[in-house]
């Protein structure tokens, strides 16, 4: 295979991202120089700009369209390395491969530093000059392709809107494509702040009723005697107010979708009634004489689980089989940690631009804080937290300090489990009243406490405390010398795990 292969002489010039042969902009003040330079690279079949001065070179760059710059150290008007310098400033910035005089090594350190990509001393041979052109030029077609390569893995991670990475939302977006064509009743279930009105709009606007209304009720807060006559309509007449017709959600949703949310706050008898329309296909508002068709597809959804509801007696059963057609349950954004980067980026990226700051990403150790949180409040809280911090940031990276405390996993387990551990007691200061502790008392029974917690391991006692070791060695010896507390202070290195 490898004898066959052409020589990289043979190779067309490696097209650029754009599709075009790469543009060269040689930089020479040296016109002899500078027409060897140039044939030179024509001949190999890259199109080549020429111009004699630092400044000109820079104008040239400036314009854009220039892929890779040669230019030489030396020349009149400004130097080849402060031109360097200030087209390293420029974004894109093409690559630059310098030239340098015989034996100037310091230069061809400097002008490394400063970006170049690669230098070539003079006297040079063109074979050689040909081969540092081609590794700068694909060495910049890698890096656009890389570019090009993460923004379709972005893509494939978002559903319109919809952000999700995890195993659970690819699939739900594999799904959402396959109803794009049906008008089946789908119910949505999840934790409040898991995405259900997102993806009640996301079936919508990727259905063919995407032109029609898409029309949201939450049942729970409306009261039920105005509910019917919202959901349904009514004639004038029909109660003491109805001063005229109302059509109700379900007519103006007509031939789109209706969107009910927090569907198991719905009163038995409207879930009864709803039930009649979705079997029947017609509505009859209050006080009409007959009914009247709808074409409407509808999503419920609910934050609570539908068969505890069935159980206790809120959700009809019927009217959950109904409803349930299809069924998308969105897991707790903890049980997705996969997400939430992702979601944290596409927050951050929608949050600048609204806010027109330049905060470009997140610090490794932020990333930590949100990938450790817990996120009782799912998306919306990381939402909401990423929102915050591209308003307080002032730099172009959001830094842990820019979070919020966001309680880790852990820690939020470990206060749950103390508090079972204590009896479920709400008011932790309750029995320290009752039992009239000083404040001392009461600090000296907690340290005790959290030691105890973490087997007698004074170090993870201290971090847990928010105090050095040194400090609670101290306190630890106070205590042992009163007699309270138990001999664990001075006992040496037990415990330390
Ligand atoms: N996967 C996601 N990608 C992008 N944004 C999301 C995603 N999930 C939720 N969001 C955003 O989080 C916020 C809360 O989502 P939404 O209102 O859909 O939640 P919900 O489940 O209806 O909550 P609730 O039960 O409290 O009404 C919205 O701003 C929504 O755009
Ligand atoms: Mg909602």
């Amino acid at each position: 295979m490898a004898d066959a292969a052409p020589t990289i002489s043979e190779l067309p010039p490696e097209p650029t991202a754009s599709g075009h042969a790469a543009m060269i902009l040689v930089v020479e003040d040296d016109g002899a120089m500078r027409m060897m330079l140039r044939e030179a690279l024509e001949e190999d079949g890259y199109t080549v700009e020429a111009v004699g001065g630092g400044r000109a070179g820079i104008e040239r760059v400036k314009q854009g369209g220039v892929d890779l710059v040669i230019s030489d150290v030396k020349m009149p008007d400004l130097d080849g390395l402060d031109m360097l310098r200030e087209i390293k400033a420029v974004t894109p910035s093409p690559h630059v491969i310098t030239i340098t005089a015989f034996g100037s090594i310091d230069t061809a350190i400097r002008a490394v530093k400063l970006g170049a990509f690669d230098y070539i001393t003079k006297p040079f041979d063109v074979d050689q000059l040909i081969l540092s052109v081609q590794k700068a030029l694909d060495e910049r077609a890698l890096r656009s392709e890389l570019a090009r390569l993460r923004d379709e893995v972005q893509r494939s991670y978002r559903w319109g809107n919809i952000i999700g990475k995890s195993a659970v939302m690819q699939e739900m977006f594999a799904l959402i494509r396959r109803l794009s064509r049906s008008a089946a009743s789908v119910l949505v279930t999840g934790a409040s702040g898991t995405g259900k009105e997102l993806v009640a709009k996301s079936l919508h606007f990727n259905s063919p009723r995407r032109d029609r209304p898409f029309v949201a009720i939450n049942c729970a807060a409306i009261p039920d005697t105005l509910l019917e006559s919202e959901l349904f309509g009514y004639k004038r007449g029909a109660f003491t107010d109805a001063r005229t017709d109302r059509a109700g959600l379900f007519v103006e949703a007509d031939g789109g979708t209706l969107f009910l949310d927090e569907i198991a706050e719905l009163s038995p008898a409207l879930q009864a009634k709803l039930l009649r329309v979705l079997q029947e296909g017609e509505v009859r508002p209050l006080g009409a004489a007959r009914s009247q068709k709808v074409d409407v597809r509808v999503v419920a959804a609910t934050n609570k689980d539908p068969e505890e509801n069935i159980a206790n007696g809120t959700l009809r059963q019927d009217l959950f089989y109904r409803l349930n057609v299809i069924h998308i349950h969105l897991p707790a954004l903890r049980d997705r940690a996969d997400d939430i980067l992702p979601l944290a980026e596409h927050f951050l990226a929608q949050s600048a631009g609204r806010a027109g700051k330049d905060v470009r990403a997140f610090h490794e150790a932020a990333k930590k804080a949100l990938l450790g949180h817990s996120w009782p409040g799912n998306v919306r809280e990381l939402e909401n937290v990423v929102e915050r911090a591209v308003a307080l940031v002032e730099g172009p990276l959001i830094r842990v300090d820019d979070l919020p405390p966001l309680a880790s996993a852990g820690r939020d387990r470990r206060a749950a489990e103390a508090q079972v551990a204590d009896g479920g007691d709400v008011d932790p200061f309750a029995a320290a009243l009752a039992r009239g502790l000083t404040l001392a008392e009461l600090e000296r029974d907690y340290i005790m406490k959290v030691l105890a917690a973490e087997g007698g391991n004074k170090t993870r006692a201290a971090q847990r405390l928010g105090l050095d070791r040194k400090t609670l060695y101290r306190k630890l010896e106070e205590y042992a010398a009163a007699g309270v507390g138990g001999g664990t202070a001075s006992g040496g290195n037990e415990g330390e795990r």
